[in-house]
């Protein structure tokens, strides 16, 4: 592990009630002040991947059963959530996301940190917010209430940012400015981000660094520009369709094989 290294994931496995493995042997890394994406479609093991990270494994009945965690320097695999969280990793998860009864102000000052960019900081990010402080969550739009999960995030005052799925059921422009505050996010505020996204289109935008997951292993990984004009990510994940003969699904991941994208 270099020393710019924020996160270390290596050769981790996930096994949901004893039974079933979702993760089998993904490795990945952050470096600090990088925004990383990992893409796949359904059943990938994306969310998986983040609860891991953040802790939020438990409640699903899941364990770590392989591989380390290494952020800042420690061991984290199979801690629980709040020790996480105060070591500087907050997850805005793909669900449950906010407290919907709860007004803008009141879900901003529910995570415990003290220290932190603070409210106007964040509300100088998403100007949105400060307009809607006193309307209750569950009115938000489901744009609003992704940044209000964001900001919500940001109260814990991680150095690692965990975004799951942000794009989910949102319109593209909503999607664009929400990435577009992410990188200000990253460049403002210099938090590391890692985010989880179906959209590789949106994700490949603003991150570095790509890792494709297919059946909980990482099937291709580099710099975003590289993603984004390889033949398999344009076919099956931006739906480009190439001007070459189409290729099946099974005769790439033979060919992916073949040149050992993964060991
Ligand atoms: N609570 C759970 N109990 C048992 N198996 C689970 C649970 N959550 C996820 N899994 C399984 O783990 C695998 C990975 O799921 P995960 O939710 O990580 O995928 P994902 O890439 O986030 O998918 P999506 O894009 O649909 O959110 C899947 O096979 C899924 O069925
Ligand atoms: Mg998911």
């Amino acid at each position: 592990m270099s020393e710019a290294d924020l996160l270390t994931v290596d050769k981790l496995e996930v096994v949901y009630h004893r039974a079933v493995t979702a993760i089998q042997g993904i490795s990945l890394k952050v470096a600090r002040g990088q925004i990383v994406a990992v893409l796949g479609t359904n059943g990938a093991g994306k969310s998986t991947t983040l609860r891991a990270i953040s802790g939020f494994l438990g409640i699903d009945d899941a364990r770590v059963t392989d591989g380390t965690i290494v952020f800042d320097g420690r061991r984290i695999e199979n801690r629980p959530p709040n020790e996480i969280t105060r070591l500087g990793i907050a997850l805005v998860p793909e669900r449950d996301k906010v407290f919907p009864n709860l007004t803008v102000t009141e879900n901003l000052a529910a995570p415990f940190a003290s220290s932190g960019p603070g409210e106007d900081a964040i509300y100088g990010i998403f100007p949105r917010l400060a307009d809607l402080r006193g309307r209750t969550a569950g009115l938000l739009s489901g744009g609003e209430r992704q940044m209000l999960a964001i900001a919500s995030a940001l109260m814990c005052d991680p150095q690692l940012l965990l975004v799951d799925e942000l794009s989910l059921g949102l319109a593209p422009v909503a999607v664009e400015d929400l990435m577009q505050r992410l990188l200000q996010i990253r460049n403002d505020l210099g938090i590391t981000i890692l985010i989880v996204e179906q959209s590789a289109a949106a994700a490949l935008q603003i991150a570095e660094y790509g890792y494709v997951l297919e059946n909980g292993r990482v099937v291709l990984d580099g710099d975003a520009e590289r993603l984004r004009n390889h033949d398999d990510i344009r076919e099956f994940y931006l739906g480009q369709s190439l001007n070459r003969e189409r290729r099946s699904y099974r005769d790439v991941k033979q060919y992916r094989r073949s040149r050992r994208w993964y060991g």
